[in-house]
């Protein structure tokens, strides 16, 4: 058979702690490695799958769009893009759709229009206001508003216009903007940083102060969006209406593409100004307007509302029997299990072992994204599997 982790240690870079599994197959939440043996997806290969693996109508479309139109550029119009601005503006608060291939490139896209705006409509003001811990992207911009130092540290010199605040504090925000300010970029729930979800009225506060001092809000929904937190988009939670708001991940189910979706007042580029060569082509938008009207239609979101409850009492249990696990917290179907201590990569490979592919997010950090298509039969059968290697991880430290 072979080897193909020792050809990967050959011809790859070495940018990722990979998990010793080759998978080859996936089917709804199940996933099959190169010796056969199945899985239960609990990850989603970074919080994608929303529909689950190879999903009967995104594969039916993605046949039907290769074998019909799967290139044109944007020098021409293309009908699956306009369907899927249609789409994803008619369900939400926005105007006007940008398309590209990830979310570090739509973050990078929002952060291009909010200096435009600004420049335009704020005397030129060009800083953002991010947050600590916080995750947008690899590209240079994207990285320098993410919150992690590690990540930054070999790149410098960074892009300069980022202040980084604490998460979950207004009035942090308040006393970092200036007259360089020009907008505040936030994670609805900070997902790579271990599904930190705000108090409710956090981003409703923060909206206000946007208003008071004219700057935009930015919402990153690469993770949050597409239905994953139990609303299509995650500020339908909190009564707020971004000016800017980023997709990707679920948007195509496992296909490349992102978003970003502005208000008309800031939706100010023009010929010239921002570009991409694949965004939006016809196979990407198609299978993307195919997974967003599947989510509506089948009302996906609240499926995934009430899954995550059941979800959420299952990780409230084993919080109560095993003395590690401090924490646990979720929205919708994103879920963490916080540590006493730094064992969540052990955690992930007993979970493998197990047949159970969950993300170690932190070093004491869980995290837990099922399609939210998963039945309720494989939520029990992936949380025995989590519940078995707690059992003997806890028989280990007794
Ligand atoms: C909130 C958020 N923003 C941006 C990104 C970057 O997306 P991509 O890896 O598609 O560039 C991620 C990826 O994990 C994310 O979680």
């Amino acid at each position: 058979m072979t080897d193909w982790q020792e050809l990967a240690s050959k011809y790859l870079m070495t940018t990722y702690k990979r998990m010793p599994v080759t998978f080859v197959r996936g089917q709804g939440s199940r996933l099959w490695d190169d010796a056969g043996r199945e899985y239960l997806d609990f990850f989603g290969g970074h919080v994608v799958v929303n529909l689950g693996h190879c999903h009967p109508e995104v594969v039916a479309t993605l046949r039907e769009q290769a074998g019909t139109l799967m290139h044109y550029s944007n020098v021409v119009y293309t009908t699956p893009q306009i369907e899927l601005a249609r789409l994803l503006v008619e369900n939400s608060c926005l105007d006007r759709a940008f398309f590209c291939n990830s979310g570090a490139e739509a973050n990078e896209a929002a952060l291009k229009l909010a200096r435009k705006w600004a420049k335009e409509h704020k005397d030129g003001a060009y800083e953002v206001i991010c947050a600590e811990n916080a995750f947008h992207g690899r590209t240079l911009a994207t990285v320098t508003a993410s919150g992690t130092e590690r990540y930054k540290a070999p790149f410098t010199p960074l892009p300069t216009g980022f202040l980084h605040v604490p998460f979950n504090d207004v009035e942090a925000i308040k006393r970092a903007t200036t007259e360089a300010t020009c907008a505040v970029l936030l994670e609805p729930i900070q997902g790579e940083g271990g599904v930190v979800i705000p108090d409710d009225d956090y981003l409703r506060r923060v909206r206000a102060w946007c208003d008071e001092q004219n700057l935009l809000l930015i919402l990153d929904e690469v993770q949050t969006g597409i239905g994953r937190t139990g609303k299509l988009f995650a500020y339908q939670h909190y009564s707020v209406e971004p000016d800017i708001i980023t997709l990707a991940k679920g948007l195509g189910n496992g296909f490349p593409i992102g978003a970003v979706l502005a208000k008309e007042r800031c939706a100010v580029f023009v010929p010239g100004d921002h570009g991409t060569t694949f965004g939006g082509n016809p196979l990407a938008a198609r299978v993307g307007y195919t997974v967003v009207k599947y989510v509506i239609d089948n009302d996906i979101p609240a499926q995934a509302a009430a899954k995550g409850e059941t979800l959420g009492r299952r990780l409230a249990t084993l919080h109560d029997c095993y003395e590690f696990v401090e924490d646990v917290r979720g929205k919708g179907m994103l879920w963490a299990v916080e540590f006493g201590r730094e064992m969540a990569e052990e955690v992930t490979l007993a979970c493998l072992e197990e047949g159970l592919v969950v993300n170690n997010v932190r070093p004491n950090t869980l995290r837990l994204s099922p399609p939210l298509t998963v039945s309720e039969e494989e939520l029990e059968e992936g949380l025995a599997k989590l519940d078995k290697v707690f059992a003997a991880l806890s028989y280990m430290d007794a």
